[in-house]
């Protein structure tokens, strides 16, 4: 019989173990995915979250840790994401059966003060029996993280006229509102995005650190008889799970941030002549692979990324 109960710090060894247990089975079914997980014990304490054990008989069948998550109108992420939810961690012992305990660990959790009406939870696209669960729950893909391995060489895009370059400082209005553009294009699609009022604000400070030091990230723009019809941001990111909670595999990966490509010159093989800039600027770092994310309710980037060759890795669930 299963039993909840809330973790202790007495807990905190069996729940890490837990952790390692599932991040190991991941890696076998996707070795894309980290081999090793670091999971401190204030995340499984902190009074801001709650993490929530089941039982089976005693012994740990799984968990779930729930973190409160609220971005203010003036965050870059209020027109990016749900403003109050839930971040939800979830891990499940092998041969735990996730129709049984994955509904009774979110039953916890409507016990919680800190509920906030949506969910969101992360897990690898390879667990497809959790993926069935998720769906008959209630949860629908809010975006998906996409990886491909960097290629030796690229296959020759269309002949584009516009001339690919670093950003300078002039440019960043244009991309702000290139930006702006590609969050209200998203808000049509996925009803759970509440465009803060101050989007055009948080446009301008994001595109502005986006701007980087051509060190570490940069931003490249697409320009067209001297307007600004296209960016792309990336940058370099060192996934350790030593470091920060890791999407991958350890090594250096090439993250696409923010890509985006004026309404009237879409599909004339502009973000493809972007994507290829910034694969030679990954390319010349010596990067392994390269990784997005991006919204598949979003009906132009979901067929943009596979075409490009990404696979979907990572799925970030989310019920309302
Ligand atoms: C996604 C986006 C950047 C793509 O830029 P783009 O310059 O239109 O892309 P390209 O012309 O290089 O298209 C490359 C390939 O992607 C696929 N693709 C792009 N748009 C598509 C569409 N509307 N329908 C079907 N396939 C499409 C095609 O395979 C296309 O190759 P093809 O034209 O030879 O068939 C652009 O549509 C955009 O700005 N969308 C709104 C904002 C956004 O979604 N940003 C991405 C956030 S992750």
């Amino acid at each position: 019989m299963l039993t909840t109960r809330l973790a202790s710090s007495a807990d905190v060894p069996a729940v890490q173990a837990l952790c390692q247990m599932q991040t190991a089975r991941y890696h076998r079914a996707d070795p894309r995915l980290p081999d090793s997980v670091v999971v401190s014990p204030w995340t499984i304490l902190s009074a801001e979250g709650a993490c929530w054990l089941a039982e089976a008989e005693g012994t740990l069948a799984g968990m779930v840790i729930a973190e409160s998550e609220h971005w203010t109108p003036d965050s870059p992420f209020a027109s990016v994401f749900p403003r109050r939810y839930l971040r939800l961690h979830l891990a499940l012992a092998d041969r735990a059966d996730p129709a049984a305990i994955l509904p009774l660990l979110l039953t916890c959790l409507a016990h919680n003060p800190a509920t906030r009406p949506g969910l969101m939870l992360m897990m690898p696209g390879c667990d497809t029996t959790l993926t069935s669960v998720l769906t008959s729950q209630g949860f629908t893909p809010y975006h998906v993280i996409a990886h491909q391995p960097m290629p030796a060489t690229l296959p020759d895009g269309p002949p584009v006229t516009a001339r690919i370059r670093p950003a300078e400082w002039h440019d960043v209005n244009a991309v702000a509102d290139l930006m702006m553009e590609s969050w209200q294009f998203h808000a049509a699609y996925q009803p759970a995005i509440e465009l803060s009022p101050l989007i055009r604000d948080g446009c301008r400070r994001q595109a502005s650190q986006l701007l980087g030091d051509g060190y570490g990230r940069v931003l490249f723009v697409a320009e067209q008889e001297g307007e600004i019809v296209g960016f792309f941001a990336i940058g370099l990111s060192i996934q350790d799970p030593l470091t920060q909670p890791a999407l991958f595999l350890r090594g250096q990966y090439g993250d696409i941030y923010e890509v985006g490509v004026r309404s009237d010159w879409r599909r004339k093989g502009i973000g493809t002549a972007l994507y290829h800039v910034a694969w030679r600027w990954f390319a010349d770092r010596g990067v392994s692979a390269m990784f997005v994310n991006y919204a598949p309710t979003n009906p132009l980037s979901s067929r943009f990324w596979p075409a490009l060759g990404f696979d979907d890795t990572w799925i970030n669930w989310w019920r309302p």
